[in-house]
């Protein structure tokens, strides 16, 4: 049986051929995003699945064509969904399956690291100090130690970002639209969006993205927060309305603003632009701020989430062909 991967890596070809050693399926990568540009050339009858990534468009005409070419399983080999219609794909009597948890670690640290180096600036050290430029002016920060950390989503990453910051003696308090028991004994405190985000120093997204959130961080939620706020965003990137929060960095209403997704990411991240002209203001805007830190999708990007990724992946792959449910349910959105 063969696998088609969309958007697929080098790193993606090498963590799914090593996990493909206990199965034994054909594996095809094509580096191209799947797309309405793109489906024609897939050849009828010679594909049972297809594996693609985050900014894989999965719209309706899409997914009629992957059903009209004899696909049977989409693997979604992320968390997140937002790039699919559900309904589409159940219409379509196709099966679609993701990896709810490989690493919610991976991200979480990846929020920290980029906290703390917008705050401490230590990208801006390490290029002074490679010029022999000691000086500290420039550099200064804050300590994270009893700041006011707020989370939105306290989900799997959530959760573990939380911990972290707890550990850092930082008060940290959330919202969400379940509330976690757990979080509650280690100390987080729940409160109302509004309310948490008027008393956050640093703000931290970890929600997954709907039709209800998007553009949660817009004008009218800036202009409650303390001024100065530090924004952390690795979910994803329609939870900040981008014109916004460029508008709030120029009166300091956000005083650092660090993001791992963007709203028009597909155009730009995982590739090798350094020698193009971006036409893409909003992300120039953005990169021109001193205080602002963007990298480009790069949360998940450990081994260990790599290869529970593969693993996951092509289990459930294995399980779905042959007409079983996984036992973790999550596994399963249609
Ligand atoms: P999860 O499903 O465990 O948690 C999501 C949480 O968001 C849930 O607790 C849910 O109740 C909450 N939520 C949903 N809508 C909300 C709203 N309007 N307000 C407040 N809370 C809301 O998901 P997980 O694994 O923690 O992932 C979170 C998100 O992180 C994913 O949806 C994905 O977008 C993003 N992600 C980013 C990665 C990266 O590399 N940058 C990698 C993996 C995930």
């Amino acid at each position: 049986m063969k696998i088609l991967f969309f958007s697929a890596k080098p790193y993606d070809r090498q963590f799914f051929e090593k996990s493909n050693e206990t199965h034994d399926f054909e594996l095809e990568f094509w580096e191209t995003h799947l797309g309405p540009h793109i489906v024609d050339a897939i050849k009828k009858d010679n594909y049972q699945a297809v594996c693609v990534f985050v900014n894989d468009q999965l719209t309706a005409p899409v997914i009629a064509a992957l059903a009209e070419k004899g696909v049977k399983i989409i693997a979604l080999r992320c968390a997140g969904f937002n790039n699919v219609d559900l309904d589409a794909v159940a219409a379509h009597g196709l099966r679609l399956c993701r990896v709810p948890a490989y690493s919610p670690q991976a991200v979480a640290e990846h929020a920290i690291a980029l906290l703390l180096t917008l705050n401490r600036k230590t990208h801006k050290a390490y290029n002074r100090t490679r010029e022999q430029n000691f000086s500290l002016n420039g550099l200064m920060g804050f300590n994270l130690y009893q700041k006011t950390v707020v989370v939105i989503g306290t989900g799997k990453i959530g959760a573990a970002f939380c911990k972290i910051m707890l550990g850092f003696g930082c008060k940290v308090i959330a919202f969400d639209l379940y509330e976690s028991e757990e979080l509650k004994q280690l100390g987080v405190n729940y409160l109302p969006f509004e309310n948490v985000i008027s008393k956050a120093d640093v703000i931290s997204l970890h929600c997954s993205l709907s039709e209800e959130n998007k553009y949660l961080i817009n004008a009218n939620s800036l202009a409650i927060m303390k001024k100065g706020v530090v924004i952390i965003n690795t979910s994803r990137g329609a939870l900040i309305h981008t014109k916004d929060a460029i508008e709030a960095l120029k009166t300091g209403q956000i005083s650092g603003l660090a993001i791992d997704v963007y709203e028009q990411e597909e155009k730009l991240f995982f590739k090798d632009l350094s020698g193009s002209i971006i036409g893409d203001d909003d992300i120039q805007r953005l990169i021109s701020f001193p205080n602002v830190l963007v990298t480009g999708h790069q949360a998940f990007f450990t081994e260990e989430a790599l290869t529970e990724i593969a693993a996951s992946t092509l289990a459930s792959v294995a399980t779905l062909i042959k007409g079983n449910e996984p036992s973790d349910l999550n596994e399963i959105l249609v």
